[in-house]
Order: structure tokens, then C-alpha cells, then sequence
């Protein structure tokens, strides 16, 4: 069965593939190489033994949207990964994001619909949660207004996908809403790599771990916390792949309640910064360069998840703890550097 994967060569699409390809599904790749590289399909290859089909191009040119659609009749799912997720770039180039974000999403939507049967997951985020009153964060708790565009197009594709699916009763969907990805695929073969200087927490961590950063700045510790800093749930990246593949199941086997439905994806255990930071010492055997700073705008105190949906329902669960997590963070980095 063939299922589309937008995205397929970035952090959690490529992992995602790879649990796909396990599982028996042949995957059709399409990433414009924004914020991945080529050399990932040699990675999907040497796990699997298997190289997707790999169609680069931009999704942002509609006529070449239809033409794949044209070309790939019988894709049984999409799963759309392709997307930018800089919060503080989406602040300076608001409309980049939202036509990368949502343009893209109308396209592929406007293809599905043309069609008998229509299988979609979405990548979403807890960040349309924002500062959630209660821990820990259910699905029924409140989507709180955006504090980026990055954000907003989180929340504004979930009213998208959900307004498809009220008129195209043919098109089911789940989003899926991430807590903190990190790690990467036991083989060290692929896994997450930034392109210029690290936004997010580990791979910052792992740069610093290997000297290519001098120091990793702590964003406050003055938070209404144990130690301080802010507590996230890291999920482990090869956990969050397989939980796609259970939505996919899910929809393919017509087990869904409703057209439109979502779920969390994290471990269900919140860690704070320096928590993060004392697991990478462990599992390294090193000391971590760090130092506090101001607090950075717009992070929110906690954010971690109540998982009994996904457990329950998607028959899935997460089961890699932080070290495991962090420690196939640490192997990535080494292995990247010495090629
Ligand atoms: C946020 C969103 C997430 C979104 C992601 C996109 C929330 C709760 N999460 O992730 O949904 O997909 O942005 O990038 O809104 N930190 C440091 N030093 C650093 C980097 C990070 O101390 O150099 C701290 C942050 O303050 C935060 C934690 O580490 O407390 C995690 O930060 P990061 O990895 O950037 O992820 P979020 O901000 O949680």
C-alpha cells in the first residue's frame, strides 16, 4: 500500500518512514530540501534495506502538487510532515509561514478531496495549547490564541482539516499533536539536523557536548518550578514515528469514531532543562558547558501530556525514558561529526 510522506527527509518524517517501511508500506517521499539533505535516503536505505520512492519538489507550486497527485493515483494516506517550525522565524516572516504551512495544506487537501477515499495525518503541536491552566494537558484542554504565526498555523490547519472533513465526509483525519521530539534511530543512521545554529534544547546540547557551541544558555530560572527551569515532555523521536503508523492503521482500517479526530504524542512525564542537562551528563560521561540567562519570550512554564487517548485508543504508547532519548541524541551527534 502506498502512502505519501511530505516532509519524508526531515527529523520526524524520516524517522516516520522508516517505521513505515518496517511495517510493510511502500512510502513515496516529497521534500523540497528547505531544511534536509539527500544523503537521508542513503540512511532510510541502510536501516530498511529499502529506498523510498523520492520525488523532490517544491509543494508551494500547485501545478506540481496535481501532477503528483495525476502521477501517484492510487497513494491510500497522506501523511504531511512538510512544514517550517521556527517560532522565532515565523515572527519575522509571517506569510513564508503561512503559505508554506497552510497554502500547502489547501493544495494537498483540494487533491484529497477529488478523490473516493482519503487517508491524512497532520503534524501538529501542543503549542496550540499555549500556557495550558492545567497539568497534564488533555485534549479537551482549551486551544489558546496563538503567540506566533508559527503557532497560529498549528491552529488554523487543525480548522482546516476539521472543515474538509465536515463536507467531504471521504476524508478522515487525525492530528496529531507533538510534545518535545529528540533522539534519534539506534542505527545512528539518521536523526535530527539542524541547519545553522539550534533552536531547540538537544540538538543545542549535543553541538555543545562536541565544542561546535561554546556554551548552552539556560532560559531562566526563575519559573514557578523545582529548580526553576521550564518542564517539557521529550518524546523520543523513533516513539512519536510509530504512533503515525497506528493513526495510519487506524484510519485505514476503518476504526476511526469520528472523520476528524486528535491525539497527543508525548511520554506523559514532564522533565525541566536542567533535568535534561543532568541526563545528557550521565549518558555522555561529560559536563555540560551551561550558563542562566533571561527567560526567552514566549516559553511557557510546563507543557506536558496526558497520554491516555493515544494509549488507549491508538493502542500506542511511548517507552523510551530521557536517558534513552538523550543518549541516542548524543550517538547521532558523535556519528554526524566524524563523516
Ligand atoms: C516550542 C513549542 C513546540 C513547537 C516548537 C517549535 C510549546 C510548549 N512548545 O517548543 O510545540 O513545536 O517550539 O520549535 O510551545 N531552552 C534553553 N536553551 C536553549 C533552547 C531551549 O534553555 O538554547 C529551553 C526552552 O526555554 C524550553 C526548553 O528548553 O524551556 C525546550 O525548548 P525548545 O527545544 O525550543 O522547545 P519548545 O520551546 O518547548
Amino acid at each position: 500500500m502506498k502512502i505519501l510522506v511530505t516532509g519524508g527527509l526531515g527529523f520526524i518524517g524520516s524517522h516516520t518512514v522508516v517505521e513505515l517501511q518496517n511495517e510493510g508500506f511502500e512510502v513515496v517521499v516529497v521534500d523540497n530540501l528547505s531544511n534536509s539533505s539527500l544523503d537521508v535516503l542513503d540512511g532510510i536505505e541502510a536501516i530498511t534495506h529499502k529506498r523510498p520512492i523520492f520525488e523532490e519538489f517544491d509543494l508551494r507550486e500547485k501545478p506540481k502538487v496535481e501532477s503528483f497527485f495525476q502521477k501517484y493515483q492510487d497513494v491510500a494516506g497522506v501523511i504531511h510532515f512538510a512544514a517550517s517550525k521556527a517560532v522565532g522565524e515565523s515572527v519575522e516572516k509571517p506569510l513564508l509561514y503561512y503559505e508554506n504551512n497552510l497554502g500547502v495544506l489547501v493544495y494537498i487537501l483540494q487533491e484529497l478531496k477529488k478523490k473516493q477515499r482519503a487517508n491524512f495525518i497532520f503534524s501538529s503541536s501542543c503549542t496550540v495549547y499555549g500556557q495550558a491552566d492545567q497539568m497534564p494537558i488533555t485534549e479537551e484542554s482549551p486551544v489558546k490564541p496563538a503567540e506566533s504565526p508559527y503557532g497560529n498555523t498549528k491552529q488554523v490547519g487543525e480548522e482546516i482539516i476539521k472543515d474538509s472533513c465536515k463536507v467531504n465526509p471521504q476524508l478522515k483525519a487525525i492530528a496529531l499533536r507533538y510534545f518535545n521530539p529528540i533522539g534519534a534511530h539506534a542505527s545512528g543512521k539518521i536523526g535530527e539536523l539542524p541547519i545553522g545554529v539550534p533552536q531547540n534544547l538537544v540538538p543545542f546540547i549535543t553541538q555543545t557536548g562536541m565544542g561546535l557551541r561554546e556554551q548552552l544558555s539556560v532560559f531562566g530560572d526563575d519559573y514557578p518550578t523545582e529548580d526553576g527551569t521550564c518542564i517539557r515532555d521529550y518524546i523520543h523521536v523513533v516513539d512519536l514515528a510509530k504512533a503515525h503508523v497506528a493513526a495510519l492503521q487506524r484510519l485505514l482500517k476503518d476504526k476511526n469514531e469520528a472523520n476528524y479526530e486528535v491525539f497527543n504524542l508525548g511520554t506523559g512525564k514532564g522533565s525541566s532543562v536542567l533535568e535534561v542537562i543532568r541526563s545528557f551528563e550521565r549518558v555522555s560521561g561529560q559536563k555540560l558547558n551551561y550558563k542562566i540567562v533571561d527567560r526567552r519570550p514566549g516559553d511557557v512554564v510546563q507543557a506536558y501530556a496526558d497520554t491516555t487517548k493515544a494509549n488507549k485508543v491508538l493502542g500506542w504508547k511511548a517507552i523510551s525514558t530521557l536517558d534513552e532519548a538523550m543518549e541516542s541524541a548524543w550517538e547521532w551527534e558523535k556519528n554526524v561529526r566524524s563523516r
